[in-house]
């Protein structure tokens, strides 16, 4: 099948720091792709290009063969929201909504009605083993737990692509581990394909394919 994904030749400047130099990668449907690199090399740079928050300054990103370049900001964004999930270091649940609400999000922001949208946050949240937590604030849940919720949501809308950013970066490792397995087992089933950045060479390891990044620059393709 063709490549959901594919950048070529991107680079990103902030200023004069060039922070993403000549990237070129490209994502199937339903891989699992890591990004290893140590702090500074670039990593959340080039996923803001992928994902269409920061345009590049060079080259170009195309998405299921458009490119993000030819979009208008209100495509852009709905293409953010319907077709991408995204997961952060911490999580970032929004602290006024209950877990379901927060896991729900993606399907109310793409229109859906507020009882179907829970039913199948509720659904996700099953899976994961959070089922008890439906009701309870963000503050009322432990830093594993919210990450647990923040995958959760990142999946609920099935979107084609999603970009995790150090996912389980505030966890402990045998927790980190955990919550990666589900997240990769959750993504796989639905055929959700992920872009996966972490320090972690150990969690690189579970994806299907591997690039690494050094001062800007990407490094080839290959087996994770
Ligand atoms: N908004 C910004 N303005 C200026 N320079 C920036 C900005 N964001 C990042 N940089 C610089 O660009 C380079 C790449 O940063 P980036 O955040 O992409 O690295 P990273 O690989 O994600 O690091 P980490 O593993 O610590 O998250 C770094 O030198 C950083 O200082
Ligand atoms: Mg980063």
């Amino acid at each position: 099948m063709s490549d959901i994904l594919t950048a070529t030749g991107v680079d990103l400047s902030y200023g004069k720091q060039l922070a993403v130099r000549d990237a070129h990668l490209s994502v199937a449907p339903g891989e699992v792709v890591a990004i290893t690199g140590q702090s500074g090399s670039g990593k959340s740079s080039l996923l803001y290009c992928l994902a269409g928050v920061l345009p590049p300054t060079r080259g170009q990103v195309r998405f299921e063969g458009q490119a993000l370049d030819e979009l208008t900001d209100d495509e852009i964004s709905a293409l953010r929201r319907e077709r991408f999930g995204f997961v952060f270091q911490y999580g970032e649940l929004l602290p006024e909504l209950t877990v379901e609400e927060n896991t729900a999000l993606p399907l109310r922001l793409a229109g859906q009605r507020k009882k179907p949208a829970l039913a199948a946050a509720g659904k996700v949240l099953d899976r994961l083993g959070l089922s008890e937590l439906r009701e309870r604030r963000p503050g009322q849940v432990s830093g594993g737990q919210s990450q647990r919720v923040a995958v959760a949501r990142s999946l609920v809308h099935q979107p084609a692509l999603v970009f995790a950013d150090e996912p389980t970066g505030s966890l402990d490792s045998a927790n980190a581990d955990a919550v990666l397995k589900e997240f990769l087992g959750l993504a796989r089933s639905q055929g959700t394909a992920v872009i996966l950045v972490t320090h972690d060479p150990g969690i690189a390891a579970q994806a299907d394919t591997h690039y690494t990044m050094a001062d800007g620059v990407l490094g080839p393709r290959g087996a994770a």
